[in-house]
């Protein structure tokens, strides 16, 4: 499989794969999807033409079968290693890129992603971590594709990837050696928890993107996932956990993260975040760069539990997922990027990049609403802008179809404001068609519709009240 390996890794680079990925997704409508046919709007793949580079990214990224002449030597390849059957139709591992990376994971065999997760937050964490640039001996935790450790092993001499399923361990291994890097990345199989390590303080640098999602008591979940009841579960433990094994003097913790929260940040973590920088004398700074109503992470977290729960009705797992997270009595869920160094003095700084809510505050039009929808063009084009940068998470519940609703229904959605209705009434009694039709998907129309009513505020056509 090493010589296979090295074969698919010689073709990849010869024929741009990575920057062909890139190219796909600079055309998408997220910065940071993984996989750029699963976005929205984006046009199907174009049936690969027949050159290797074109087949090569129709099988890898796209999952279509080579139609046409393929090198032999390639193709023997692409069928050891496992990326394609012997009729060269896909095989069990998937590939993306990101920054010159590629990682795998494994195809589902059914509906839904299969055990390796690669996700928006995936990229943004790589992102993070080839901006800090660790150095030294590295423990990733929760390697999932092997981006990460890939990410991480770029600049440091050494990089320990452990995770609790062996199929992400395989996808580690064989993104290791797609990106030149098997010599230095090492896994290891099972919790963190249960690290046994030699000596303490051995590590510069632990980087983590631990499950975060608030799954409630009985629910079952994918383990990529679950955070236990408040999401948090793992990611304290680890903070505690990282106290022992970090470098004291010459150490970095790099972490993704999300919580419950408001426009403060993510209220939930901070005690366990102050007791981390206290410990350590670490600088902590968290930054909280998407949010969501905790009532669409409801909807994202019932959708996903579909498939591990197939005897219950979707509608009751929404119920389910929102009475639990309502009962914390927090309205956002943040996603954050945190970076510690040592050499300070056990601060903790937090900086919300995240636009307020305006969910539930009235929203009143400044001018008649004939003279909001006059400048229909300048709201739409500022709604097209903004609509590039919907939070992590949205595209896997929501569809181009409600990203266009609010532009198309707006001339509603502006009489709704005028008569006092707060955002979220308007956006349940414009769309209530969608809404009943598939309770679930309509609560990513509670982000669109917001992000048009802030458009009506950044053009001066409205202005926001203060909630209830
Ligand atoms: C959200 S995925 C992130 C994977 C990868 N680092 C990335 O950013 O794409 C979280 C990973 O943590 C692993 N995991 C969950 N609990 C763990 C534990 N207690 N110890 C080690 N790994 C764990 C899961 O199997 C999953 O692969």
């Amino acid at each position: 499989v090493t010589a296979f390996l090295q074969t698919l890794a010689g073709a990849l680079h010869r024929t741009g794969f990575a920057d062909r990925v890139e190219r796909r997704r600079r055309r998408a409508r997220s910065a940071y999807a993984p996989f750029c046919r699963q976005v929205g709007g984006v046009p199907a793949p174009d049936r690969p033409r027949g050159n290797d580079g074109d087949l090569l990214v129709g099988l890898l990224h796209d999952g279509v079968p080579v139609r046409g002449a393929l090198d032999p030597r390639l193709a023997k390849a692409l069928v050891g290693a496992d990326f394609a059957d012997d009729g060269l139709a896909p095989g069990r591992w998937e590939l993306t890129a990101f920054r010159g990376l590629v990682a795998v994971r494994d195809r589902a065999a059914g509906p839904g992603a299969g055990q390796v997760y690669i996700g928006e937050d995936s990229l943004r964490f790589a992102e993070a971590i080839l901006d800090a640039a660790p150095h030294g001996l590295v423990l990733d935790v929760g390697a999932g594709s092997g981006l990460t450790g890939c990410a991480l092993a770029r600049s440091s001499e050494r990089v320990l990837c452990v995770d609790v399923l062996d199929e992400c361990l395989a996808a580690t291994t064989v993104s290791a050696a797609l990106n030149g890097l098997t010599e230095r990345v090492d896994v290891v199989s099972g919790r963190f928890q249960d690290l046994d390590l030699d000596r303490p303080g051995r590590f510069n640098c632990i980087a983590a993107n631990l499950p975060y999602v608030p799954v409630p008591a009985g629910l079952a979940y994918s383990p990529a996932g679950n955070g236990g009841p408040d999401g948090l579960g793992l990611i304290r433990s680890l903070l505690k956990r990282a106290v022992e094994l970090l470098d004291p003097h010459d150490g970095a913790l790099v972490m993704r993260l999300a919580s419950l929260g408001d426009e403060r940040g993510p209220l939930l973590l901070l005690d366990d975040l102050r007791g981390f920088a206290a410990a350590t004398g670490y600088d902590v700074v968290v930054v909280a760069d998407g949010r969501v109503p905790y009532e669409l992470r409801a909807a994202l977290t019932a959708k996903l539990a579909g498939r591990h729960n197939p005897d219950r009705d979707p509608v009751e797992l929404l119920d389910v997922a929102s009475a639990h997270l309502r009962g914390y009595g927090l309205p956002l869920h943040l996603a954050c990027g945190l970076v510690a160094r040592s050499g300070g003095t056990g601060r903790v700084d937090v900086v919300n990049l995240a636009a307020p809510l305006l969910l539930d505050r009235p929203v009143a039009p400044s001018r008649p609403v004939a003279d909001v929808l006059a400048a229909r063009d300048r709201i739409a084009a500022g709604y097209w802008r903004a609509s590039r940068d919907l939070p992590d998470g949205f595209w896997e519940l929501g569809t181009e179809r409600e990203v266009l609703a609010p532009l198309e229904r707006m001339q509603a959605v502006v009489r709704a404001l005028a008569d006092g209705a707060t955002v979220r009434v308007s956006a349940e009694r414009v769309f209530a068609d969608m809404f009943a039709a598939d309770p679930v998907r309509a609560r990513s129309l509670l982000l669109t519709v917001e992000l048009l009513v802030q458009q009506l505020l950044d053009c001066r056509l409205a202005t926001a009240r203060p909630g209830r």
